[in-house]
């Protein structure tokens, strides 16, 4: 049986918790392998609408395993108030796992996400400010809180005592920021071991016994490629791997256990945050995209900045996570347009650039090569098949994936489950 690890294939926000949410109808297992709550994942069941940050998007079918699994770094608080969200909406989460081995959110780490955003000046990231960073930098320096030892009194009181200890410091001294007290932080922590441990579990074993049994495991990749922490627009990126790789590392499993991966993509560009973005439109047609598409992040409610689709960054996607296919989502958004536009590649003086750059200086001296297309006055939204589709928006996803160089197996065409062309559902 196939597992599937799906992906954003821009800078995040291209609708992955849709189809997720339309993929995991055929899963057993749903699992969330990097990021944490500065994700966020909006589904539409019926007239019902779901805002989900840290549980995997299959949670809203009753009979799915879902996985927390040890990439992720977790805000307890914040997964608290999301279980407590969906109790109240009468969505069981029993069948919810947390692996042992994800790293913990700590308050300092908001904090520091904070005030080393603030110390940046114009060279901030511009960071969903949940920590995110900070968390692992504390994993990578080996001095991370784990999901194991907040189940430990006495190692969560030692660890927390270590890392006060430089914490407080670094604050005061770096930032001349208020530090944290111990008593305040184990009580607090304390409740909320009480309250997750019921989750925990060694989830490795649980996809390994999964895959091995013949089950459909989905992999639910958060951010997107131009946000890797190696592959993306560094330094402006996330600080954990959204590429597919990461899925391996990131739910304790060997590359041999996947077989396909899906990228998700829509079908314009879109990124929050600072660092150079050559398709943006900063004109009407930018402003009409936002509007049109509800390009607000579900996170933070920043405006998204919007722009053409940027084939230079789907073969980008296509080489460094393996996509077998793409799923194209918000295709109706561009409905209603004279004219659509495709980069194919970037112009930086006499020079065309096919691939995308390493340097954020290189990039931000392209200027991208378009070509135009027709686009459609039709109402797609309740086309089922390809078919259905008007020539002109047929004609345009041909056009993307043959220059990305991989099929199209979903079409997104509005925003509830039903508005999906499925040509592939890969399990
Ligand atoms: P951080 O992940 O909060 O450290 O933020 C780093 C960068 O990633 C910022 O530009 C954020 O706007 C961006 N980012 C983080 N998570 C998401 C997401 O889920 N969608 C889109 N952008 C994100």
């Amino acid at each position: 049986m196939p597992s599937v690890v799906l992906i954003g294939a821009q800078w995040g926000d291209e609708g992955k918790g849709k189809v997720t949410d339309v993929l995991a109808e055929k899963a057993d297992i749903v699992v969330r392998y990097q990021g944490g709550n500065n994700a966020g994942h909006t589904v539409v069941v019926g007239e019902e609408e779901f805002k989900l940050h840290l549980i995997p998007s299959g949670i809203l079918y009753p009979d799915k395993t879902c996985i927390i699994g040890n990439g992720v770094v977790i805000d307890p608080a914040v997964l608290l108030e999301e279980l407590e969200y969906l109790a109240a909406r009468g969505i069981n989460t029993n069948n919810l796992r947390i692996s042992l081995r994800a790293h913990i959110i700590m308050p300092y780490h908001k904090k520091l996400d904070e005030v080393i955003e603030e110390s940046k000046g114009d060279a901030k990231i511009g960071t969903t400010k949940r920590g995110i960073g900070p968390a692992y930098m504390d994993k990578a320096a080996r001095v991370g809180i784990r999901f194991v030892d907040l189940l430990d009194r006495d190692e969560f009181s030692l660890l927390l005592d270590r890392n006060l200890k430089e914490k407080n410091n670094l604050l005061a001294k770096v930032y001349a920021a208020d530090g944290f007290n111990k008593d305040t932080i184990m009580k607090e922590y304390m409740g909320y071991a009480d309250l997750l441990r019921k989750y925990a579990a060694d989830t490795s074993i649980i996809i390994y016994d999964a895959l091995k049994a013949g089950k459909n495991v989905l992999f639910e990749g958060a951010q997107g490629t131009l946000l890797d922490l190696d592959h993306g627009t560094y330094p402006y990126v996330t600080s954990s791997h959204p590429i597919a790789g990461a899925a391996c590392v990131g739910a304790g499993l060997g590359p041999t256990e996947i077989t396909k991966v899906l990228g998700i993509i829509k079908a314009y560009t879109t990124r929050v945050g600072e660092g150079p973005f050559p398709t943006e439109l900063l004109d009407e047609t930018g402003l009409h995209l936002r509007d049109k598409g509800h390009e607000y992040g579900t996170t933070t409610g920043r405006p998204r900045r919007c722009g053409w689709f940027d084939a230079v960054i789907a073969r980008y996607t296509v080489r460094v996570s393996g996509l077998t296919s793409m799923a194209v989502t918000k295709l109706d958004v561009l409905t209603g347009m004279d004219t659509l536009k495709i980069c194919t590649g970037y112009r930086r003086g006499n020079e065309i650039i096919r691939d995308f750059p390493a340097s954020l200086k290189t990039l931000a001296g392209c200027e991208p090569v378009y070509e135009e297309m027709p686009g459609w006055h039709d109402d797609i939204t309740s086309a089922k098949a390809f078919a259905d589709l008007p020539a002109a928006a047929q004609n345009y996803l041909n056009r993307l994936s043959e220059l990305a160089g991989t099929p199209i197996s979903i079409i997104g065409v509005g925003t509830r489950r039903t508005q999906t062309i499925i040509m592939d559902s890969l399990f």
